[in-house]
């Protein structure tokens, strides 16, 4: 589904990403692993087209992306939880629902499933944002991003700062998503991680980035055999 060849990229003078190559797949979890700077967010924040490549090239489906804006890549079936959430703390929560299909024609409805994968958004459908605890706004934030039915879904580091039963029902989320799809169609999950335990628990395959390149990759179930941990330990 996802085709990432040989990206380059600066913040000026300096090279942040090094020749990146992966491949994201649907109905599976690639897991890119890294400490604190090596350059995750700038990847996926690349992949989303909201910071431009030098050089290198992303496809999606075979149809050459990285020329799109994030908006039309947005549309194109691609789906962002940004670091930290971002969402709107004044608006309620049924409203952050309504901000993830801005794009969409006025009509498109909230899909109900939504409420079914994060049964607490429909009991806080009218509470502000900022009332929410960290973990219930991350799951606001990866609901948003699932209102307009994505194929691909791209999460940043979703159980930073976040208590460990929220993360386990964020964990179930995410496998349910790989096997059973979401609205009709087979989802490829790009999610990027420190946590390692999570990491391992959810990858069908792995990539570790240190210092804006790739030095490690390949399943999810040789994780710990390839002394993952290690390479991402602080
Ligand atoms: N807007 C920016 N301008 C200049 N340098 C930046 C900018 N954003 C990030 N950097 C630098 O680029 C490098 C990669 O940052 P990035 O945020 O991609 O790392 P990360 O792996 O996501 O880190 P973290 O785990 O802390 O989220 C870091 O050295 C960072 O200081
Ligand atoms: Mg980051």
């Amino acid at each position: 589904m996802l085709t990432v060849k040989n990206i380059h990229q600066y913040y000026g003078g300096s090279h942040i990403l090094r020749d990146v190559s992966f491949e994201a797949h649907p109905g599976q979890i690639t897991v890119l692993l890294g400490r604190n700077g090596v350059g995750k967010t700038t990847l996926l924040k690349s992949l989303m087209g909201l910071v431009p490549i030098k050089s290198g090239s992303i496809e999606l489906d075979g149809q050459p992306i990285q020329k799109k804006t994030p908006y039309e890549r947005a549309r194109a079936g691609m789906g962002f939880v940004p670091q930290g959430r971002e969402i709107f703390a004044r608006l309620t929560v049924e409203e952050n629902l309504r901000m993830g299909l801005a794009y969409r024609s006025g009509s498109t409805p909230i899909p109900p499933e939504l409420y079914e994968l994060f049964p607490v958004l429909r009991q806080m459908l009218h509470r502000r944002g900022g009332d929410l605890s960290g973990g219930q706004q991350q799951q606001l934030a990866i609901a948003r991003a699932l209102a307009p039915g994505p194929r691909l879904l791209i999460l940043d580091e979703p159980t930073e700062g976040i208590q460990p039963s929220i993360i386990k029902d964020i964990g179930r989320a995410l496998r349910r998503l790989a096997t059973e799809g979401w609205k009709g169609q087979k989802m490829a999950i790009v999610l990027c991680e420190q946590y390692y335990d999570f990491a391992e628990e959810l990858a069908d395959h792995y990539l570790v980035m240190e210092r804006g390149e790739v030095i490690a990759r390949g399943e999810g179930k040789d994780m710990q055999a390839q002394g993952v941990r290690q390479l991402v330990a602080i």
